[in-house]
């Protein structure tokens, strides 16, 4: 496996044919965080017109601190899962009191913040502050099954571990952003549950299931 090529591929294939997404416009920690909180549960073209409407409301960290319950129902209102903006608005007012409403760069500290998991963590780390860390969810567990002919089982949740463990190896120091918005770019357009695209692949040279034939055999996902 070429880490270096399968890295510049990636990234390559990630700046030229990214979509544009409004949380693309620009790396501000806050709107990385929210749209990466909307997206945990909900697609990306049903959140498009809640981010923008949302980013109108509230467009920097303290307004959505200092905003009441009913302003933030209301803008969340028909996305579903509504704790999430409540821990959201918790974890926002917890940054302007305790990191004066600078988001927290490292890893043990952002992950404190409620509603903020592993894979937001890494997100946000990644994206907003260009850090090396891991940003695992289902897709990104799909794309370097294939990749890397990883066989672990991606419904129990110690395999997640393992994804990130072999990520802190593959992150280029010189664009984790892109690579970890190039794996999840991938996975959303490319590297699908059935029948991936392998021919319009950027990565396909590097793939090792592609080599074998089983990109339709991984990931192993047993039923919960
Ligand atoms: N899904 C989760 N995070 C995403 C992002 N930043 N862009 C597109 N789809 C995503």
């Amino acid at each position: 496996f070429n880490t270096n090529a399968f890295q510049k591929d990636l990234v390559t294939w990630f700046i030229e044919n990214q979509r544009e997404l409004p949380w693309r416009e620009n790396k501000d920690p806050y709107r990385v965080w929210v749209s990466e909180i909307m997206l945990q549960q909900t697609r990306v073209d049903t959140v498009i017109p809640y981010y923008t409407n949302f980013m109108r409301e509230f467009p920097k960290l303290e307004d959505l601190a200092y905003a009441n319950e009913e302003q933030i129902l209301k803008a969340w209102e028909g996305l579903g899962y509504y704790s999430r903006v409540r821990n959201l608005q918790s974890a926002v007012r917890e940054v302007v009191e305790n990191y004066q409403g600078q988001v927290p760069e490292t890893r043990g500290e952002i992950s404190q913040l409620k509603g903020v998991g592993p894979y937001t963590a890494g997100a946000i780390l990644s994206i907003a502050f260009g850090k090396v860390e891991p940003a695992v969810d289902g897709n990104v567990m799909r794309v370097l099954s294939r990749a890397l002919d990883i066989e672990e089982d991606i419904a129990k949740p110690k395999t997640r571990k393992i994804f990130e463990d072999a990520l802190y190896e593959l992150i280029p120091q010189a664009d984790p952003s892109s690579f970890n918005q190039g794996l999840m770019e991938l996975g959303a357009l490319v590297c699908t549950p059935t029948s991936p695209g392998c021919l319009l692949c950027p990565v396909r040279e590097h793939c090792r299931a592609y080599e074998r034939g089983k990109q339709s055999q991984l990931p192993v996902k047993t039923k919960k």
